[in-house]
């Protein structure tokens, strides 16, 4: 059951900190990583994006930004050869990252991905953000954490977003964790155009996969989400 409204609400670090070891089984069970709709026929779940993420980054040093408790894909681009980091704002959550994946635990941090990042320049081929930023008030988004991104990446290398869009605050009631949660929306086009004046183009759509431009998928909890990969210029 979904409802938007333009209230201020709740982002709730609070949940993160109570919930970090359920959001990491949730994540590592894949529970909420299936799509139940999507606008192309193939794109069914997280790992689809992830392999295409994977399939056009230049080179295989990645960081996931706001990588979530238990860091799951930091871990699995890491089993696979990635050079692979993660950042997130809950100490809780990458505690718990630590604790499941002891191998990766030097690759993880406490960042606030609202902040500028202590990485270099031109550092990374791929930057993941998923379902992030709908905890990052617009402003910051906007003037911080993109431009943050963009500088990280090398040129050539994919940014893959997904987050919650439209207008306002969706609340809705998330039953794999029996509370009601909050999450601010966003316009896609507003995002594009943004990153389009940082030197980023949008990946347009690979006719064998289907996959590319902007595309839309709707998560377990019945939430609409937009996902794109980008590249760097130059
Ligand atoms: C819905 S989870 C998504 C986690 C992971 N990206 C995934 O797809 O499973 C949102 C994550 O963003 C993190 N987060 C929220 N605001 C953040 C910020 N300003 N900086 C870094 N991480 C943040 C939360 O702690 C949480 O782990």
């Amino acid at each position: 059951m979904t409802d938007t409204h333009s209230t201020n609400a709740d982002f709730s670090p609070s949940f993160y900190r109570r919930k970090a070891r359920r959001y990491a089984q949730v994540a590592h069970d894949y529970l909420q990583s299936v799509y139940i709709d999507a606008s192309v026929s193939g794109l069914t779940d997280d790992l689809v994006l992830l392999t295409r993420a994977k399939g056009l980054s230049p080179g295989n040093r990645s960081l996931d930004a706001g990588c979530g408790a238990g860091a799951r894909d930091v871990f699995t681009l890491w089993s696979d050869g990635w050079d692979a980091y993660g950042v997130d704002a809950i100490p809780e959550n990458i505690e718990v990252a630590r604790e499941w994946h002891a191998e990766i635990a030097d690759r993880v941090s406490v960042a606030d991905i609202s902040q500028p990042l202590a990485f270099d320049d031109e550092s990374f081929d791929l930057v993941l953000c998923n379902a992030v930023i709908q905890h990052i008030p617009h402003r910051l988004t906007l003037d911080v954490t993109l431009p943050e991104f963009v500088r990280v990446l090398r040129p050539g290398g994919i940014l893959q977003l997904m987050f919650k869009h439209g207008k306002g605050t969706l609340t809705l009631f998330d039953p794999d964790y029996g509370e009601r949660r909050a999450f601010l929306l966003y316009n896609e086009r507003e995002i594009l155009s943004m990153l389009s004046g940082l030197g980023m183009e949008l990946v347009e759509v690979d006719n064998s996969t289907g996959l590319g431009g902007i595309m839309y998928l709707t998560d377990t909890k019945g939430a609409a989400h937009c996902a794109f990969h980008a590249r760097k210029r130059g």
